[in-house]
C-alpha cells in the first residue's frame, strides 16, 4: 500500500464545509423528495404523518448519516476502502454499496434524460390531450418496436441520454471540489429558486387550497399502524441517501479537521424542509388537476413516474402559463435528479479509483462509458420499462435496507465500533454526542430495518 498511499493525495478534497454541505444537500434532494415524499405523506396520515417523519429524521436519519460520516472520514476511503480499513473483512459492505450505486445510475440516468426531454415538450406541449398514451409511445420509442412513432422523439431521447452522460463525465472528471461541490453550489439555489416559484404559482391556482387540505389534514388513527412508521423510516433513509456509500465517500474528503454533526444536521433539515415544499407544490397542483376533472383529490394522487410523466403534462396543458409550470418542474427534476446522480456515479469511481490507484480521469472514463452504454441499451429494449420497476423495488426494499442493517449490526455488536466512531465524532462537531447515538445506531435502526425487511418479503410472497 505504499503505492495506495501516494495516490491518496490526488483523491481529492473539499476545499471546506460549505462545498460539502453543498454536495450533500444536492445528494439527498433528489426526486424522492418531489415525486415520493408527497404521496407517501398523504397516504400514511396526511399531516399526522409529520410526527413518526420527524421521529424517523431524529431517531434514525439523522444518526445513521453520523454513523456514515464517522465511517468515511475516520477511515478516509471510497465505501470498500473505508470498510476495509475498518475491518479486513468488512469490505464486501462496501462492494454491496457499489452494486447498488450501479443498478441506480442505470435508470436515475433514463429518468434524467425523459425529464430532460419533457422540459422542452413542455413548451407546446407536445404530449396533446392524451400524455398517458404519448408517454407509452415516448418510452417504447427507442425499442423500435412500434413503427408508427408520429413524432421525433427516438433522437431526442437519445440526445438527452448523451447530454446526461457527457454532463456526468465532464462534471465526474472535474473532481470532488470543481466538479461535484461546485454544480452543487450552483444547482441548488437554482433548484430552491425555481421550486419556490413553481411553489407560489400552483398556490394560486384554482383547486390548489383543496389539495392542500387533503394533504395536510391529519388522521391521527394512522399513528397507531405499524405500517406508517415503516413507511416514515423508509422514506427518511431513502431520502437522505443513508447507507449507500455516498456519505460515506463524500466525509473522505473532508479535512482532518471539520465539524461533522452540525453539518449532518444542516444537511438533514434542509433536505426535509425541502421535502414539505415539494408535498406543498405537488399537492396544490393536484387540487388544480382534481378541480379541473371534477373529481376528489383521493382519485388524482399519485407519485413516481405516473405523477411527473402523466399527471404533471395533464396539469400543465389545463393550467394556465403551463408552459412555465413544465419548465420549472421538470427543470427542477433534472436539476435535483442530476446532483444525486453525480453523487452516485461517484461512489463508483472513487471505488474503482481507490482500489486499482487510477487517475480521477480514467477512473470516470472507466466507470462512465460502460455505465452510459448500458444504460442506454438496456432502456432501449421493450425491457426496459418492467426492468425500471424490477431493479427500484430491488435497490429500495431489499438492497439498500439490507445495506444499513448489516452495518448497523457488524458495527455495533461484531465489531463493537460504536465507542470508537462516537469518540471520533465527538471531537469533530460543536456538541457532544450523547448516549442516545448509541441507541439509535444499535437498537433503533436495526429494529426498524429488520421489520422493513421481513415486511417487504411477506408482502412479495402474499
Ligand atoms: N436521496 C435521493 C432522493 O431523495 C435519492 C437517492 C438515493 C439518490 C441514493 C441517489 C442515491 O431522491
Amino acid at each position: 500500500p505504499a503505492e495506495a498511499g501516494a495516490r491518496r493525495a490526488d483523491r481529492g478534497a473539499f476545499s471546506g464545509r460549505t462545498s460539502f454541505i453543498f454536495a450533500a444537500i444536492g445528494s439527498a434532494v433528489g426526486l424522492g423528495n418531489i415525486w415520493r415524499f408527497p404521496a407517501v405523506a398523504y397516504e400514511n396520515g396526511g399531516g399526522a404523518f409529520i410526527l413518526p417523519y420527524l421521529v424517523a429524521l431524529l431517531t434514525a436519519g439523522i444518526p445513521l448519516l453520523f454513523l456514515d460520516y464517522a465511517i468515511g472520514h475516520r477511515w478516509r476511503g471510497s465505501a470498500p476502502a473505508a470498510w476495509r480499513r475498518f475491518r479486513r473483512w468488512t469490505e464486501f459492505i462496501g462492494w454491496w454499496q457499489v452494486l447498488i450505486a450501479l443498478v441506480i445510475a442505470l435508470y436515475y440516468a433514463l429518468i434524467l434524460a425523459w425529464a430532460t426531454n419533457y422540459m422542452i415538450f413542455s413548451l407546446d406541449q407536445r404530449w396533446g390531450d392524451d400524455p398517458n398514451a404519448f408517454f407509452g409511445q415516448y418510452t417504447q420509442a427507442l425499442s423500435g418496436t412500434d413503427v408508427h412513432i408520429s413524432f421525433d422523439v427516438v433522437p431526442a431521447v437519445l440526445v438527452s441520454m448523451v447530454v446526461v452522460w457527457i454532463a456526468t463525465i465532464v462534471v465526474m472528471a472535474l473532481g470532488v471540489q470543481k466538479g461535484i461541490s461546485a454544480s452543487s453550489v450552483v444547482f441548488i439555489p437554482l433548484l430552491v429558486i425555481m421550486f419556490v416559484i413553481l411553489v407560489i404559482r400552483a398556490l394560486f391556482l384554482p383547486g390548489a387550497i383543496d389539495g392542500l387540505e387533503a394533504l395536510f389534514r391529519p388522521h391521527w388513527a394512522a399513528l397507531l399502524s405499524p405500517g406508517v412508521w415503516v413507511a416514515a423510516y423508509g422514506q427518511i433513509f431513502f431520502s437522505l441517501s443513508v447507507a449507500f456509500g455516498i456519505m460515506l465517500t463524500y466525509s473522505s474528503y473532508l479535512k482532518k479537521r471539520t465539524d461533522l454533526t452540525g453539518s449532518g444536521l444542516v444537511v438533514g433539515f434542509a433536505n426535509s424542509g425541502f421535502e414539505i415544499l415539494c408535498g406543498i407544490g405537488v399537492f396544490s397542483a393536484l387540487g388544480f388537476m382534481a378541480q379541473a376533472q371534477g373529481v376528489q383529490v383521493s382519485e388524482v394522487v399519485s407519485s413516481g413516474i405516473g405523477l411527473a410523466f402523466i399527471a404533471f403534462p395533464a396539469i400543465i396543458s389545463e393550467a394556465p402559463a403551463g408552459a412555465l409550470i413544465g419548465v420549472l418542474f421538470f427543470g427542477s427534476l433534472v436539476l435535483a435528479g442530476f446532483t444525486s446522480l453525480i453523487s452516485i456515479v461517484e461512489v463508483v469511481i472513487a471505488a474503482i479509483q481507490d482500489k486499482f490507484g487510477l487517475s480521477r480521469i480514467s477512473s470516470t472514463l472507466w466507470v462512465c462509458v460502460p455505465l452510459a452504454v448500458v444504460s442506454t441499451a438496456l432502456f432501449s429494449t421493450t425491457m426496459g420499462m418492467p426492468l425500471l420497476d424490477v431493479l427500484d423495488k430491488w435497490v429500495n426494499e431489499y438492497g439498500i435496507v439490507a445495506a444499513a442493517l448489516v452495518s448497523t449490526i457488524v458495527v455495533t455488536y461484531v465489531v463493537r465500533g460504536l465507542p470508537t466512531l462516537r469518540d471520533h465524532l465527538d471531537h469533530r462537531g460543536t456538541f457532544p454526542i450523547g448516549r442516545w447515538w448509541l441507541v439509535c445506531v444499535g437498537l433503533i435502526a436495526p429494529v426498524v430495518l429488520g421489520v422493513s425487511l421481513v415486511s417487504s418479503t411477506i408482502s412479495l410472497v402474499t
